[in-house]
């Protein structure tokens, strides 16, 4: 592991002990719709993550979730962060969110770190050094589609884009074994990446819910990709999904373009 990757690393588990200690979370607030929420936690963590990085790297940008440090400017790295994957989870002390680090070279996907502190899960990956869970090399597991397990969700916060979700949901599910339904996008890729289920499709996923577990599921020899799009941008939502192996990918592929043939949505960050 590079240096820079373990600096990450040992950053994301200290945010993990910041939010496993429940006094701290003092205030929680939507932003517009009852299911999107932010506590001063996500905040607060957002924040550290910041400082941190760009004493870490002092020339690269920072896109992440809770605003204050929205930069999608050209440079050679950006931090592209998610302080809190599941805030949800966490108001509700459901115990599955994730702090999520992603840092993008040229434009590209390079490193991700997600660290799950309720499980004390720390996942990691470099381009072309493998990918991670606490320091054991993990794989997408063998399984085919049709005993495969789908992660998904249905929009929650633009409900209008719910119906072709649960279409999509219910031709997948017909044809593999189960669906899961997690709450935390950045968890459900990673647990991808680590061969506990998969596949994963969601309608309108952020930058910074999959930005680091992106290189997680390619150097764990998944697949993924941001439908509609060219490569994976900064500055917009987007449809995404992933799968084990190249077969499933491209049925499960197949029945998401059969609902949503051409990007449904045209919004930016
Ligand atoms: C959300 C979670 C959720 C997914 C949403 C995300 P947040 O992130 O990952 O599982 O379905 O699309 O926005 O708001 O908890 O950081
Ligand atoms: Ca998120
Ligand atoms: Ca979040």
């Amino acid at each position: 592991m590079t240096e820079l990757l373990s600096d990450i690393c040992a950053l994301a588990k200290e945010c993990g002990a910041m939010i496993l200690d429940r006094s701290s979370l003092t205030e929680v607030d939507d932003k517009g719709t009852d299911s999107n929420l932010v506590t001063n936690m996500d905040i607060r963590v957002q924040n550290h993550i910041a400082k941190r990085a760009l004493a870490l790297l002092p020339d690269s940008r920072i896109v992440g979730e809770e605003g204050g440090h929205q930069d999608t400017t050209a440079t050679t790295y950006t931090w592209v962060i998610d302080p809190i994957d599941g805030t949800s989870n966490y108001v509700r002390d459901i115990g599955c969110s994730v702090i999520s680090i992603g840092l993008f070279k040229d434009g590209a996907p390079y490193a991700g770190v997600v660290y799950n502190p309720y499980r004390d899960e720390l996942f990691s990956a470099e381009l072309g050094n493998g990918a991670f869970l606490n320091g054991k090399k993990i794989e997408v597991s063998t399984r085919d589609f049709s005993h495969g397990h789908l992660c998904s969700a249905m929009s929650l916060y633009k409900k209008e884009y719910a119906p072709p979700c649960f279409r999509i949901i219910e031709k997948v599910y017909a044809e593999s074994d189960d669906l899961r339904r997690m709450g935390a996008a950045a968890y459900e890729l990673c647990m991808l990446a680590a061969g506990r289920v998969e596949l994963y499709f969601e309608i309108r996923l952020s930058p910074w819910d999959a930005a680091a577990a992106y290189p997680i599921i390619t150097e764990a020899g998944g697949y993924i990709e941001c439908l509609h799009q060219k490569g994976f941008p900064l500055d917009r939502p987007f449809p995404l999904i992933a799968a084990n192996s190249k077969e499933s990918f491209a049925r499960l592929k197949e029945i998401v373009l059969s609902e949503i043939p051409v990007m449904p949505y045209d919004e930016r960050i």
